[in-house]
């Protein structure tokens, strides 16, 4: 089975493609490709290079990561979070019969009574959460048959995403920077590789519907960065807790946020992962 993943270079893309390459013939593209790999340029704004690029490639499942995932540079530029998160959904859909799997968010809730089963009522507080919840409704008015998976917080750290909040802290914190980390922004924040894990499941088990994905353990930011100090053997005291109100950012942040993945523990089988767990991982990995 052929699979193309748009904005594969991103943080969850490169965990997927390195998953996924072991028993699909994955096919990755990206707004640009980044020296030294493999890919094919596209943007899905552009409704034509979509349609012609499908053509050529002719995948049997697209898994769509691409997005604006800056929440404040979302709220900055609207109009471009719905040109890359909205409109290009949509390009997807109407360029290519088979199905779809689409990233989502827990931002398509409000933040107010979190953890969010499938079924709480949506109810977005800024522009990436809204533009999102618009994504998961073409799709899904589309084809019932495709698959909208939720997910919080993604981390991953072998690459150079900006998107990573481990890479955040732990580069901050080699370099003896104080950094100042919400404490009343609570998720269950989730390594990219548990969810490529979950993706692959999803496919060979024909998922279809809306899903939530979560590791293990609810926690603040602030607690999380943490953990990640204590794991890397970092300073933990360059760590400063903070409210989300002083940071004073362009978008609303949903506070008590978080994802329940029982739905999907019951379908697959799997047990959640934790994050002393996933970490304890990574650092494994990273002193091969
Ligand atoms: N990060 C999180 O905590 C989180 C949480 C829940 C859901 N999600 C969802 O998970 C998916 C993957 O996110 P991620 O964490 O891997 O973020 P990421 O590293 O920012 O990946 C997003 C990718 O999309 C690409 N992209 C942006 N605009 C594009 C366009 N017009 N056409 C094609 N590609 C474009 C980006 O490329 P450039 O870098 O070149 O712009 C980037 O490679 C997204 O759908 C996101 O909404 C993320």
């Amino acid at each position: 089975m052929k699979i193309l993943i748009t904005g594969a270079f991103g943080q969850l893309g490169t965990a997927l493609s390195q998953n996924l390459r072991f028993n699909y013939d994955v096919i990755r593209t990206g707004r640009t490709v980044p020296k030294n790999q493999i890919g094919h340029t596209l943007d899905i704004r552009d409704k034509i290079l979509v349609q012609s690029l499908l053509d050529v490639l002719n995948p049997d499942l697209i898994i769509n990561l691409a997005a604006m995932t800056s929440v404040d540079g979302c709220e900055l530029n609207p109009r471009l979070a719905k040109e890359i998160n909205i409109a290009g959904i949509q390009h997807l859909c109407d360029a290519f019969d088979g199905k779809i799997i689409h990233l989502s968010t827990d931002y398509v809730f409000n933040g107010e009574n979190g953890p969010y089963s499938e079924t709480s009522p949506v109810s977005p507080i800024n522009v990436y959460g809204e533009t999102k919840l618009a994504s998961e409704r073409i799709l899904l008015h589309e084809n019932p048959n495709h698959l909208v998976l939720r997910c919080n917080v993604i981390y991953g750290y072998d690459n150079l995403t900006q998107a990573s909040f481990l890479n955040w802290v732990v580069n901050s914190l080699k370099d003896g920077q104080i950094i100042r980390v919400v404490d009343d922004q609570i998720n269950n924040p989730t390594w990219t590789e548990s969810i490529a894990d979950i993706i692959f499941l999803c496919i060979q088990q024909k998922i279809s519907g809306i899903y939530h994905w979560g590791d293990g353990n609810l926690l603040s930011r602030y607690d999380f960065a943490l953990k990640i100090a204590e794991k890397f053997e970092l300073d933990k005291k360059l760590i400063h807790p903070i409210s989300t109100k002083e940071l004073n950012q362009p978008a609303a942040r949903p506070l008590m946020s978080g994802l329940k993945s029982n739905k999907l523990i019951g379908l697959l089988k799997v047990v959640q992962p934790t994050i002393d767990n996933c970490l304890n991982k990574i650092i494994d990995k990273c002193t091969e």
